[in-house]
C-alpha cells in the first residue's frame, strides 16, 4: 500500500522514525512528508534512509515529480499524521494549503489517521476541541492522545500514542473486518505448577501461537481476551490481558469470561499434573525426592468448558501430538466437545517459539486440512474457520 506519512513539529517527531520503520517493514511504501518545524526536530534524511523515499517539505517540493501535492493525495490509500501538533490541526480543520502536508490532506480521499501530541492545556483549549470534532465529523480516525508524561515534563493527556498503536490503526485499514464485534477469548503460554516457592513443573510453550491469534482477531475487529501463563513474547496492545499463573488459574478465571463470549480458543500449554503438595520453604538436596516429585493430575480445562458451553458457542482446541497427529486430534475433539481441532506437530525443539507450524485443521464432520507456515498464517487459516464456523451457526 502506499502510505503518506505526515510529521508535525513536536518533540514526538522523533517517533515517527519508529511509525515509518515499521510501516516500511510491513510492506508499504512510505511517502513522508514534514512541515518546516518538524525538520527543526528531525532531519528528512533520517525518513529518507527508513523509507527509502525522498521526502518533501515545502509547498513547491517535488519529492515525486511534478505536482507532488496532486500525486501524493491521489495515490495515498493512507494519511498517517504523526505527530499532529495544534497548529497542524488547526490548519487542517480549517482547510489550508500552506505548506506541503496541508495541500495533500486537503487533496486525499483515504483514510486519515492522525496522532495528536500536545501539551494537555493546548490539547483541552476549547479551539483545539472544537478543531479535533470538526476533524472527527470529516472523518478523521484519532489515536490518542495518551496521559503521560509531556514535552515540558508535566503530566497528563496530550502524550501521543504509541508508535505501535498508530501502525496498528494502520493495519486495521486494510485487514476486512470479518470477526467485527465477536467476543473471542484465547488461552495462551505455558502453565507453571510450584512445587516449592522456586521449582516448577511447565512445558516450553512460548504462548507465540495464542498470541498470533489474539493478534490476528483484533486486527479482524474481534474483541478479544487473552488469558495467559508466562509468556516469552510480549501481550498484544488492544487485548484485554490476564494473567495466570497455574492451571487451577487457568481453569477459574476461563470459567468466569466463559459465559460472556462467542468464541473461545485453547491455545494454552496446561500443564496435565501439578505437585501434589506445594512446600512453602524451598526443599533442601537431602529431603526424600519421592514426595518431592508426588503428582495429581490438573482439571481438564477445555474438556470443562465444552461440557457447557451453548449451541451457539464455538470451542476450538489444539492437539499437541508427536504422532499420528490427526487421529488423535479427532479422539480429543469428541471427548472434549470441541467444534474444531488443531492437530499441532511437537517434538523437542520443534513447535514452539515463534517459527514454522506444521498444523492441520479438524472438523467434527471429518474434513482435514493442512495449515501450513509461520504462526501468522496458521493463525489466519484458524481464524477463517472460525469466522465460517459462526456464519454457519447465525444461519441456522
Ligand atoms: N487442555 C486443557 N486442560 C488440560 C490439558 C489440555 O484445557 N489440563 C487443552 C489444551 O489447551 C488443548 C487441548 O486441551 O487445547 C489438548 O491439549 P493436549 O496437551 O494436546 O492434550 P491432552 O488433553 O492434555 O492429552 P495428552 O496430554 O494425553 O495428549
Amino acid at each position: 500500500m502506499r502510505i503518506v506519512l505526515g510529521v508535525g513539529g513536536g518533540i514526538a517527531a522523533y517517533k515517527a522514525c519508529e511509525v515509518a520503520s515499521r510501516l516500511t517493514q510491513d510492506g508499504h511504501t512510505v511517502h513522508v512528508v514534514m512541515t518546516e518545524t518538524a525538520r527543526r526536530f528531525v532531519a528528512p534524511l533520517t525518513f529518507e534512509a527508513l523509507t527509502h523515499q525522498p521526502v518533501g517539505v515545502a509547498v513547491d517540493d517535488q519529492p515525486v515529480g511534478p505536482l507532488s501535492h496532486v500525486r501524493l493525495a491521489r495515490e495515498a490509500e493512507a494519511l498517517v499524521v504523526a505527530p499532529l501538533t495544534a497548529d497542524l490541526l488547526s490548519r487542517f480543520a480549517q482547510g489550508r494549503a500552506d505548506d506541503l502536508l496541508t495541500a495533500v490532506y486537503l487533496g486525499a480521499r483515504c483514510p486519515v489517521i492522525v496522532a495528536p501530541a500536545m501539551e494537555t492545556e493546548m490539547w483541552t483549549h476549547p479551539a483545539t476541541v472544537r478543531n479535533a470534532e470538526r476533524l472527527r465529523a470529516d472523518g478523521v480516525v484519532f489515536v490518542g492522545p495518551e496521559a503521560g508524561r509531556l514535552a515540558s515534563g508535566a503530566s497528563g493527556p496530550g502524550r501521543m500514542a504509541d508508535p505501535a498503536r498508530i501502525v496498528a490503526a494502520v493495519r486495521r485499514l486494510f485487514v476486512p473486518q470479518d470477526l467485527r464485534g465477536l467476543r473471542i477469548l484465547v488461552t495462551a503460554g505455558p502453565t507453571w505448577e510450584f512445587f516449592d516457592p522456586v521449582r516448577l513443573l511447565s512445558n516450553p510453550s512460548t504462548g507465540a501461537m495464542g498470541v498470533a491469534l489474539a493478534e490476528a482477531a483484533r486486527d479482524r475487529g474481534a474483541v478479544v481476551t487473552l488469558v495467559h501463563g508466562p509468556l516469552r513474547v510480549p501481550v498484544p496492545e488492544g487485548v484485554a490481558a490476564c494473567p495466570i499463573v497455574s492451571a487451577l488459574d487457568l481453569e477459574r478465571v476461563a470459567g468466569e469470561l466463559f459465559d460472556a463470549q462467542d468464541v473461545v480458543i485453547s491455545a494454552a500449554a496446561v500443564s496435565d499434573f501439578r505437585p501434589a503438595r506445594r512446600a512453602s520453604e524451598k526443599m533442601k538436596k537431602g529431603d526424600r525426592p519421592s514426595l518431592l516429585w508426588e503428582v495429581v493430575p490438573n482439571p481438564d480445562v477445555l474438556a470443562g468448558l465444552g461440557a457447557r458451553k451453548r449451541p451457539d458457542q464455538i470451542l476450538v482446541g489444539f492437539a499437541a501430538e508427536t504422532s499420528d497427529h490427526v487421529r488423535r486430534a479427532v479422539e480429543k475433539m469428541r471427548a472434549k466437545h470441541v467444534d474444531l481441532m488443531v492437530a499441532n506437530r511437537v517434538e523437542a525443539g520443534r513447535g514452539f517459539g515463534p517459527g514454522p507450524a506444521e498444523a492441520w485443521l479438524v472438523w467434527p464432520d471429518g474434513r482435514v486440512e493442512p495449515a501450513r507456515g509461520d504462526k501468522t498464517a496458521v493463525a489466519a487459516r484458524i481464524l477463517d474457520a472460525v469466522r465460517d464456523l459462526h456464519a454457519e451457526r447465525a444461519a441456522g
